[in-house]
């Protein structure tokens, strides 16, 4: 019963929430049945309908047939070339993959210019805490979310972390970049791409003779996965800024959810699963991010590797302790604990000492004329210098995987 009914879901493309509205939602990340009202959401109306039993029934069933066809080598090969916003498509796609991706790269009709120029000024002035939270917040907190550490562990991509970092860190660099989803800029081919490596995640994982899966999840990468995971990134980042007390204005704070809501658009969220505001967007986060957050073998294997990703510089003297303290310090002894993350004798205490004047005393010299644009030079010095790290200095490109991780 539960094979066939969330096949059938799959392949026919058909996102009712069928087997929530059965009653046969079993045990599940959510033992909660799923009552956010979608009047709360960008769309400000929908079914409501279950969206652990919702995946992305467009891109789905199109990456299956392209992996089954034998045409994803020559759909990476060509879209390699494909980097910019506006750039056109790449000749010789196949026609269903091309009629699908010019939709799928279109903006949605509430997309706000005003907002996303508002996003950045604060991109420009935030960077620093922005990449340290989506590095050492959102990055470790994946680690704790069941259903994600256990896709990313066994699919194509867990065999690889470093490789498999710096793509999803494109996805925050992008995001952050003044230029973001301007024709010139690359977060909508980030996000599209993206897409598509979901859909066929999707298609693969339940093959892998490794993958767990659960009773909740023979298909993985639901809709309400996207969400956990979109909350672990905007929802996570603007509830420490805040923790932080860094005084942020109004607007900065509703366009950087403006940035993170198209983002959610263009992966594939449906609207009516997208926010609208933060204060819907911390109800949501409560009923389906706090209570998912657990350990898993697969998880603490990952932040392992996470943590160890500075050896190769400092044979992971320095760098090891200090993730592990920024880590413990943004996510608290709870999740540090289950990660297996030792206590840093000097590290801890200096981050809980230290890290507040260091906040103020940065957000204190912001009102001066040049800080603003001084400190994005020096932040974006940095994030390059992350991705350059992240990536061995290759170019990032972000292309549909072919198959599982091997073992
Ligand atoms: C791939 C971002 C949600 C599992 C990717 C990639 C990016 C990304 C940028 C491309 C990197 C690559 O090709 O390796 C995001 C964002 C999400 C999200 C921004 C939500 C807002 C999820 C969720 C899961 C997941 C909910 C699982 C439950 C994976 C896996 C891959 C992937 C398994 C492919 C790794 C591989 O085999 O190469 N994601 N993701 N993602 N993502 Fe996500």
């Amino acid at each position: 019963m539960r094979e066939l009914s969330r096949r059938k879901v799959l392949v026919t493309g058909g996102a009712l929430g069928a087997l929530g509205a059965l009653g046969v939602a079993s045990t599940a990340n959510a033992n909660s049945v799923w009552n956010w009202s979608p009047t709360g959401s960008v769309a400000g109306a929908g079914k409501g309908a279950d969206p652990r039993w919702v995946w992305d029934p467009e891109a789905d069933p199109l990456v299956a047939s392209l992996l089954d066809r034998g045409d994803v080598p020559r759909v990476n090969e060509l879209l390699r070339t494909w980097t910019k916003n506006a750039q056109p498509l790449p000749a010789g796609l196949p026609a269903d993959l091309r009629d699908f991706m010019e939709r799928a790269r279109a903006l949605p009709p509430w997309t706000d210019q005003g907002k996303l120029a508002t996003a950045v000024e604060f991109n420009e002035k935030r960077g620093l805490y922005l990449g340290v939270l989506y590095g050492l917040a959102s990055g470790m907190m994946s680690t704790v979310i069941p259903h994600e550490a256990r896709a990313v562990y066994y699919s194509q991509g867990g065999a690889d972390m470093k490789d498999r970092i710096s793509k999803t860190a494109k996805l925050g660099y992008d995001v952050g970049s003044n230029n973001a989803y301007q024709p010139d800029g690359e977060m909508i081919v980030t996000c599209v791409k993206t897409r598509l490596v979901h859909a066929a995640v999707r298609h693969l994982l339940p093959q892998s003779p490794h993958w767990p899966g659960s009773a909740d999840e023979e298909i993985p990468i639901s809709q309400a996965d996207m969400m956990v995971t979109w909350h672990s990134l905007p929802t996570t980042v603007m509830r420490k800024l805040t923790a932080w007390k860094v005084p942020i204005p109004a607007a900065e704070s509703e366009a950087f959810l403006h940035s993170w809501q198209l983002a959610g658009h263009m992966l594939g969220i449906k609207d009516e699963y997208i926010p609208a505001s933060w204060e819907e967007a911390n109800s949501q986060a409560k009923q389906v991010l706090d209570p998912t957050l657990a350990p898993t073998p697969e998880g603490i294997k990952l932040a392992d590797i996470l943590l160890n990703l500075g050896r190769e510089i400092d044979g992971g003297l320095l760098s090891k302790p200090v993730l592990g303290a920024f880590t413990r310090f943004m996510l608290g002894d709870r999740i540090a604990d289950w990660l297996h993350i030792g206590r840093e004798p000097v590290w801890d205490p200096l981050l809980n000492v230290a890290w507040g004047p260091f906040i103020a005393v940065r957000e204190g010299l912001l009102p001066f004329p040049l800080a603003p644009k001084a400190y994005w030079t020096f932040d974006e010095f940095l994030r390059r210098a992350a991705l350059l790290f992240l990536s061995e200095a290759k170019p990032i490109s972000i292309e549909i995987p072919e198959t599982n991780r091997p073992s």
